[in-house]
Formats: structure tokens, sequence, C-alpha cells
């Protein structure tokens, strides 16, 4: 499916719409720094189309500085709410009216709901990770060892937070700065599951874990990897939050051909989505409209 509209909207743009403009169904946007590879509009657009709804989504590029305005903007413009990506999830956090509690524990919001002039916060990316893991794997995460790569970085804390309130079996959070995950490490003290580890440990870590997530952004660009294919066994599974519109990350693709089942970060962008969908509209959510949007297939 093409997109309705590659527009990419400005704030400049977007003030000009309170001015008066048509602004032609646009009640829908992802804000972001830079927004231009966003796969969001694809596939909410579809959700949108297959639950006869006449609104779009839109990319709106929105830099640090700005989003105070553009929050102030939308609101104004009666949009129906909005998502979040780099780098605005947890600046985000603190200029909506209320946040789910959910959002609250996580630190960063996601998603915003602007419920007659009320911004509401919510955070869908922990129960969308959970969810593209289960539809992965069928894994149940309670009695899963996981590890997670990237613990230290923005989405890796959400994550780490996320997970460790799950309470799975063992947790291995690993960065490769470890003093990065120290706020993590005061949080999770009383957790007697979850563990810390530096990038030089990997080896045992992946001998300790069964499920592998990478939320950090190795292997977002084709530079070699600091890990040895020999420490992943086919008992692993491995899913790897980055995603590429051109095809498979470098660690899936490595991990595929060491036959280790793996997924893209596609699948959580998708169950993500969904729930951010059902904050703003209700169910029924079209969840196989927006996979085969963003995936090509109805099946993923
Ligand atoms: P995001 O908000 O997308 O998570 P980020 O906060 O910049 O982005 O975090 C990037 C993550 O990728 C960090 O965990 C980073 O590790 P450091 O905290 O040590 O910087 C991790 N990362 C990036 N390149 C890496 C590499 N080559 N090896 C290991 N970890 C890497």
């Amino acid at each position: 499916m093409e997109l309705k509209s590659p527009e990419i909207w400005t704030v400049e743009k977007l003030q000009a719409l309170l001015a008066g403009a048509d602004t032609a169904g646009f009640r829908l946007a992802v804000l972001g720094d830079p927004v231009e590879h966003s796969l969001s509009p694809l596939m909410q657009n579809a959700a949108l189309e297959a639950r006869g709804l006449s609104y779009r989504y839109d990319r709106l590029l929105v830099s640090p500085a700005q989003l105070e305005t553009a929050f102030r903007s939308l609101r104004e413009l009666g949009f129906i709410g909005w998502n979040l990506t780099i780098p605005h999830k947890i600046a985000g956090y603190r200029l909506v009216d209320r946040l789910d509690s959910e959002a609250e524990s996580l630190g960063a919001i996601n998603t915003v709901v602007n419920q007659d002039g009320n911004l509401i916060g919510f955070n869908t990316d922990g129960r969308g990770l959970h969810a593209a893991l289960v539809d992965a794997f069928g894994v149940e995460l309670t009695k899963s060892k996981i590890a997670l790569l990237g613990a230290g970085g923005g989405a890796g804390q959400a994550s780490a937070r996320f997970l460790a309130n799950l309470r799975p079996e063992r947790l291995l959070l690993v960065n490769r700065t470890v003093e990065k995950m120290d706020g993590l490490r005061q949080e999770l003290v009383t957790n007697s599951g979850v563990t810390f580890w530096d990038f030089t440990q990997l080896r045992q870590v992946f001998l300790d874990a069964d499920l592998i997530i990478n939320a950090s952004s190795l292997g977002l660009t084709d530079g070699p990897l600091d890990w040895d294919p020999k420490w992943l066994r086919s008992e692993h599974r491995l899913f790897d939050m980055v995603y590429r519109p051109q095809g498979d990350t470098p660690l899936v693709t490595w991990a595929e051909r060491n036959g280790v089942p793996a997924v893209d970060g596609r699948l959580m962008l998708l169950h993500q989505g969904a729930f951010a969908f059902e904050h703003w509209f209700g169910q029924p959510v079209p969840l196989a409209a927006m996979r085969e949007a963003l995936m090509g297939t109805a099946r993923y």
C-alpha cells in the first residue's frame, strides 16, 4: 500500500493551519527528529482506512526546542492524538496534563490522546514489545531468561523497567558503558532476578539467557559486530528492536544464518501502533491491515 501523503509537516506549516487553512483530515501525527524514515504513517493510515475513518496520519518534523510549541498547536488544532519518536519520548512526558500509570512507571511516553483539550500520555512500547515477543516466538516472558542488550540507552531503560515489572525468571541487563545503568541499578535493587553486565561478558550472558533482545543501536549501521556467532545456540530466540525499511537488520540476518529464530523491530512497531490506535479509537483494531501495510503480508 502506498502512503496517502508523502508530506513531512513542520511546526511552521502547522501554525499556518491554525490560521485557518484546510487540514484535509490531518488529525494524527508522529513527531520526531529525524522523522522521514518512520513507517508509522504506513500502518496507521491503513488502519484508518480499514475502520472507514476519514482522518490522515502524517510525519511532523519537530526539533527538541519546538516540542512544546508543537504540543500547543496540535491541541489547539483539535488533533485526536500523536506519537512521539526519537528524541522526544522523555521530554514529552513532562508536557502532558496527565499520565497513565504505566507511562508514569516507565518514565517516557510514545502516545498522546487529546481528550477535549486535556493531553493524556501513554506508553505503548512495553506492551508492544511484550505482544511482539509472544507473536514472534510464543514465549511466556515470566518463564524466560531474558538478556537485554543496550539496557542503558533511551529505549533500553524503558524496556528494562517494563521487563523487570513482569518478573521474568532472569533478566540480564547489558550495556557497553555500565555506568549508564546506574539509575536502573538503584531502582531495581530489590528485584533479585535482575543482574548487570557489560559487553565483555556477553559470552556468559548468552550462556545464561534463552531470549536475547537488542535495544542498542548495534547493527543499525553495517559495521562489524562485537559478538562471536558461536555464542548463539539454536535454543536462543533473538529479537532485534532495530528495523530498517530496506529489509532485515544485520543481527537478524546473522542469527538466521546460524539457525537461530530471529525477528526485527517492525513487529514491535506494529504492536505499539495497534495499542496507540486503540487509545485513539477503541476496538476493533484492524491489526491484519496494519500488519499487511508494514510487512507486505497479513502474517509475518
Ligand atoms: P536510544 O534512545 O535509541 O536507545 P541511545 O540512548 O543513544 O539511543 O542509546 C544507544 C544504545 O546503543 C546505548 O545503549 C549504547 O551503548 P552506550 O550506552 O555504551 O553508548 C548502545 N550502542 C551503540 N553502539 C554500540 C556498539 N557498537 N556496541 C555496543 N553498544 C552500542
